[in-house]
């Protein structure tokens, strides 16, 4: 079984539409079953009169839009999660009809498969975008802020030198990211490291084990923060981050 955590975006739901045969292997299960072939007609070689592809979801908050206020409003929530990752989903299934052998993965398989590629550039955007903003919703909580505790503090304080220092490196980190992007707290080879990266790109296309990101897009705070993107860099980090969630997910 997998984790949830890190699997956030597992939540699909199954459309009619025309899927080649190989997408039908890579879907397996009882539902492949529903497509029939003709007498005869191995499943690989025929086109089926009719199929299924699976549709990403927006998966539900993990709290209501007015939970993380007075840090982050219920105004910004529902833009943010209401329009702007829902667009995210949306986009992204527009363009997987056209590609059913991508729709049969899930976006942990999906993501790092496309990174890179060139002529799948809208698709990555879109489909890193759903799974860096479910990622986010749950790097914050109600009750976040504080400090970690027990193996994700001691692995800090080996890390980055102490909790301290990686506060500063990782408020660094959104701060100096030029334009739209991201900031995160990745394990990579046995150690936590902060890193950025702009626009939809996000480390868990290379491979790496991300515990936390924080949006620095200015749809994240505009409405409560305009330009003054530092404060809530600070707000997030002192009020807002969910630290069980990153200790969750270091295992
Ligand atoms: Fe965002």
């Amino acid at each position: 079984m997998s984790d949830p955590r890190a699997n956030p975006m597992d939540r699909r739901t199954v459309l009619g539409a025309a899927l080649a045969g190989s997408a039908l292997a890579a879907l397996g299960g009882p539902s492949c079953s529903a497509t029939p072939s003709p007498a005869g007609e191995s499943a690989a070689t025929s086109t089926p009169a009719h199929s299924i592809i699976m549709a990403h979801e927006l998966p539900p908050l993990p709290y209501s839009n007015d939970a993380l206020a007075p840090h982050i409003s219920a105004n910004t929530i529902g833009f943010h999660y209401g329009k702007h990752h829902k667009a995210y989903v949306d986009n992204l299934n527009g363009l997987l009809k056209d590609a059913p052998d991508l729709a049969a993965l899930s976006l942990d398989a999906l993501i790092p498969k496309i990174a890179g590629d060139a002529s799948k550039a809208g698709m990555f955007n879109n489909a890193a975008q759903v799974w860096n903003h479910t990622f986010y919703w749950k790097s914050m909580s109600p009750k976040g802020g504080g400090q970690p505790t027990g193996k994700l503090l001691d692995l800090i304080g080996s890390s980055f030198g102490g909790f301290d220092k990686f506060k500063d490196a990782f408020a660094t980190a959104g701060k100096t990211q030029f334009g739209s992007g991201w900031a995160w707290l990745v394990l990579d080879g046995g150690k936590l490291t902060v890193e950025k990266t702009a626009n939809a790109d996000t480390p868990m296309a290379r491979g790496k084990k991300c515990l936390l990101t924080m949006d620095v897009w200015e749809h994240a705070y505009y409405l409560d923060f305009q330009n003054r993107r530092p404060d809530y860099i600070t707000t997030f980090l002192d009020k807002l981050v969910n630290w069980e969630f990153a200790a969750a997910n270091l295992g």
